[in-house]
């Protein structure tokens, strides 16, 4: 791993502030003062703090304790049972929203599909239903492979209906992605669909699914979605079609009284080492965790259209695209396909068409908006617009201003929002009614969260000073452990800085208390707000017949934050064919993954103890200047070299 140093340089200055408009705070969830008595209550009498909150939520039995910590392990709202599908359905159905829009879904081809939420239960609770009658059994794993359409959110609701644990598998991931994600949650089912659209194409996902389930022998069944029409392999014994065994369900179910603690999910990230893990939630903390979340961050009203344009396959996808919204009784609005298609005003026609009120994406998508001009946003009319989100990657300044000023008319508030797959929720952010934004600074904390900038060794930093983000103290939301591999967990998150959560990036604090994150510190890479581990990369690119030594490190990229550099050290002088290696990771991991620039090298710079020294390969692939120490380098000379090579 990196060894970064403890003193982070701060490079950025930026020194705007923008109010939010008194109009905005008039009406606003959370004010200022709101925020501060909560946030002090949050820390200084935690358990009065999160028992009022999910006492807003339904239990089927109470809890006995708000917190149970035992560190690094924390047990939240012990004893009690709850259902999220129940609170995020019938919950709603019960207090008289069953004809609300719960769902309004377009396809890429521009279908468009609603639910009421008397709608989505029904369906639910027919999948609820067809899922046990294919033998899910509460705790059993199961993996969807799905474009976003609304089955996806109507599988993952069923899933947590009978306590089953999703795995949802982004459906870019690649055919060994899928399986070695099948194989480590050893789930029993997989839902899949016929295929998916993308930029006018249909995807096919069930092909990738037959070629990922020929690779997981623990797989039993596997559930498709009908959704393109596009011609399938079938295997009698095996796969079943939605539509025949959820169409013929009833549309009742009980919802499953589950333990606070009993798993909700596991949803695999990229770590700095290894294979991806899968981050595992529970039910009641994260439940109450992207609850809370949701209203005070999105400030939702009921005549909100909200939508969050991150996929499913993410983290963003589950707690901001569909539990949070839904636990709060919110219309969300679910768009299948890319950005681009048919060009690059797509969204902009969503949002005039179904007139949406708040919008979460990611700075990638704004920066590419931001290349194609402010002609094609200004052809819509955004005025229903009167919130804006940011999340997955550090935004630059520049690209928060023109979203502020392009898409939210210079009158809606931007928050950026920082948090990951195992914080479950967002932990730091200003609330758009309270608090002042200061772009490219994601923030305060939210409630309960107890940040600080450490160095290596513990020691707390100061105001302006660049350091490791920590948070101090378990939070509702927080992942309970990596599936099947607690060590992993204890060591990855607990055990960098003993006591503390590590959370592998490095941000600083001004005196506002205001955190700006600096990116990952660790060998992880943030492409388009995607986790990348760069030893996932370079495993990839070994595994290529003509590469003998990889490694991979990140560059700076204009659109996508971050893009992929990789050196490769070619099995006994065999030519590569860039084109060649780059499909070849695409199969291995996804077209995520795809580095952008090959440089084939005849060594790496590595010290006399083997370490392959990243910092200097960063330096090239930038095109920047060899700075540092190098006279630990085995060959110092390995770096002009590298230098002078062109990329492929
Ligand atoms: O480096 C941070 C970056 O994304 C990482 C988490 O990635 P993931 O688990 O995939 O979750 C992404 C969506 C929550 C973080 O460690 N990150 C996320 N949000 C921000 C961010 N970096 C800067 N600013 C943000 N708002």
């Amino acid at each position: 791993m990196t060894q970064p140093s403890d003193h982070i340089d701060n490079m950025l200055h930026e020194t705007r502030v923008i109010a939010p408009s008194a109009e905005f705070t008039a009406q606003a969830r959370v004010t200022r003062e709101e925020y501060d008595r909560r946030y002090r209550q949050s820390l200084e009498q935690p358990d009065e703090f999160w028992s009022e909150v999910a006492e807003e939520l339904h239990w089927f039995a109470p809890w006995t304790q708000v917190l149970d910590w035992q560190p690094p392990h924390a047990q939240w709202f012990v004893g009690g049972q709850t259902n999220m599908a129940y609170n995020a359905l019938d919950r709603h159905v019960a207090r008289g929203l069953g004809d609300k829009r719960a769902v309004v879904w377009e396809g890429e081809d521009g279908e468009v599909r609603t639910f009421t939420y008397a709608e989505l239960l029904g369906e639910v609770s027919r999948a609820a239903n067809a899922l046990t009658e294919l033998g899910v059994q509460a705790g059993d794993r199961v993996t969807l492979y799905l474009p976003l359409i609304p089955e996806a959110v109507i599988a993952m609701l069923a899933c947590a209906r009978i306590g089953a644990v999703h795995s949802v598998v982004f459906g870019g991931f690649s055919v060994s992605a899928l399986a070695d994600r099948i194989n480590d949650a050893q789930s029993k089912l997989l839902i899949t669909a016929d295929a998916g659209y993308r930029r006018g194409k249909a995807v096919n996902l069930k092909e990738n699914a037959d070629q990922a389930a020929a690779l997981a022998p623990g797989l039993e069944k596997m559930l498709v979605v009908r959704r393109a029409a596009t011609p399938v392999a079938w295997q009698e014994d095996r796969d079943v079609w939605w539509n025949d065994v959820v169409g013929s369900q009833s549309d009742r179910h009980g919802a499953a009284p589950l333990d606070s603690e009993h798993p909700l999910f596991v949803l695999y990230t990229s770590g700095s080492t290894g294979k991806p893990k899968g981050v595992q939630h529970t039910t009641g903390g994260y439940m109450v965790g992207t609850y809370l979340t949701t209203q005070a961050v999105f400030d939702l009203k009921d005549d909100d259209l909200y939508w969050c344009t991150a996929d499913i396959g993410w983290i963003t996808g589950h707690s901001y695209s569909v539990y949070g919204p839904l636990l709060n009784g919110a219309s969300i609005l679910l768009y299948e396909g890319a950005p681009n298609q048919p060009d690059w005003g797509r969204f902009w026609q969503i949002i005039e068409k179904h007139r949406v009120t708040i919008l979460y994406t990611a700075p990638t998508a704004i920066r590419s908006f931001m290349g194609h001009g402010d002609e094609i946003p200004a052809r819509s009319d955004l005025s229903s617009l009167r919130l804006l989100g940011s999340v997955g990657e550090p935004i630059n300044p520049e690209a928060w201003m023109w979203y502020r000023r392009v898409i939210g008319g210079d009158r809606c508030p931007v928050v950026d929002t920082w948090w990951q797959t195992e914080t479950g929720a967002i932990m730091l952010t200003t609330l758009p009614g309270a608090h002042p934004s200061k772009p490219g600074s994601a923030g305060l904390p939210m409630y309960g969260v107890e940040p600080a900038i450490m160095t290596r060794s513990g020691e707390e930093l100061g105001p302006d000073e660049g350091g490791l983000l920590v948070i101090k103290r378990p939070w509702p939301s927080m992942l309970r452990t990596v599936y099947g591999d607690d060590e992993r967990y204890r060591k990855t998150y607990w055990g960098e800085i003993p006591g503390v959560y590590f959370a592998g990036d490095g941000a600083r604090r001004d005196s506002d208390g205001y955190y700006t994150i600096m990116g990952r510190v660790d060998d992880v890479l943030n492409v388009s707000g995607h986790r990348l581990g760069t030893m996932e990369i370079e495993s990839a690119l070994v595994a290529h017949p003509s590469v003998s030594e990889a490694a991979v490190v990140g560059r700076p990229d204009p659109i996508k934050g971050e893009c992929v550099v990789a050196f490769v050290l070619t099995q006994d002088g065999q030519q590569i064919d860039p084109a060649e290696l780059r499909g070849h990771v695409t199969r291995e991991i996804g077209a995520l993954a795809r580095p952008d620039a090959i440089i084939v090298a005849d060594a790496l710079p590595k010290t006399r103890s083997g370490k392959i020294m990243r910092r200097f390969l960063r330096q090239i692939a930038a095109g920047q200047p060899i700075q540092g120490d190098t006279s630990t380098l085995e060959d110092p000379g390995v770096l002009d070299k590298l230098a002078a090579t062109p990329a492929v």
